[in-house]
């Protein structure tokens, strides 16, 4: 049982379920995975917080980030969005705040949009998430609008 405190909104462990994870790595196949720790990284290949993901080159990679939710979130969606300039194919998993600053600026500019039917689990929890998800796509050189689509939650 995962302690509670991992799951409160300003944490930065809300790990993505391992089905929903795979379902993208079918379609996608994943190469490096920019944020994680030893125990919950999604690919071999990671970025740890000691190597720091965001002072890394993700391009040519075809990268998964579910990102810390804290206040650094922002920083992260802007790296997605420069590598894939570079190169990368980075699919996201956000939480849907279209309010901020960093959804306007560079989820706007990304080739997809999938918004989450329902409320993922994260990493064992009992119950869904309090907030909704959505799957942002990064391709490379592309910064267009994005196409938007609907996805369920499993
Ligand atoms: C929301 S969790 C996602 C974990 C896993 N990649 C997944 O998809 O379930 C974000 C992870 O990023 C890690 N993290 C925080 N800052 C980081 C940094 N600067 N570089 C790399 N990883 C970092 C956190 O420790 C946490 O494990």
């Amino acid at each position: 049982m995962l302690n509670r405190g991992l799951f409160s909104s300003a944490s930065s462990e809300w790990e993505t379920p391992q089905k929903f994870f795979e379902t993208l790595d079918v379609e996608f196949g994943f190469t490096l995975d920019v944020c994680a720790r030893p125990e919950n990284a999604k690919c071999p290949r990671y970025f740890s917080p000691e190597e720091d993901g965001l002072r890394q080159e993700w391009a040519p990679e075809v990268c998964w980030m579910n990102p810390p939710y804290g206040r650094e979130i922002g920083k992260w969606i802007q790296k997605a969005y420069e590598e894939a300039q570079k190169g990368a194919t980075v699919v996201c998993l956000l939480p849907s705040r279209t309010d901020t600053a960093w959804w306007h600026e560079y989820v706007m500019r990304a080739a997809e949009v999938r918004f989450i039917r329902g409320r993922l689990r994260f990493g064992g929890a009992e119950n869904g998430a309090p907030f909704p998800s959505c799957v942002v796509v990064f391709r490379p050189g592309y910064s267009g609008l994005p196409v938007v689509k609907s996805m369920a939650a499993r």
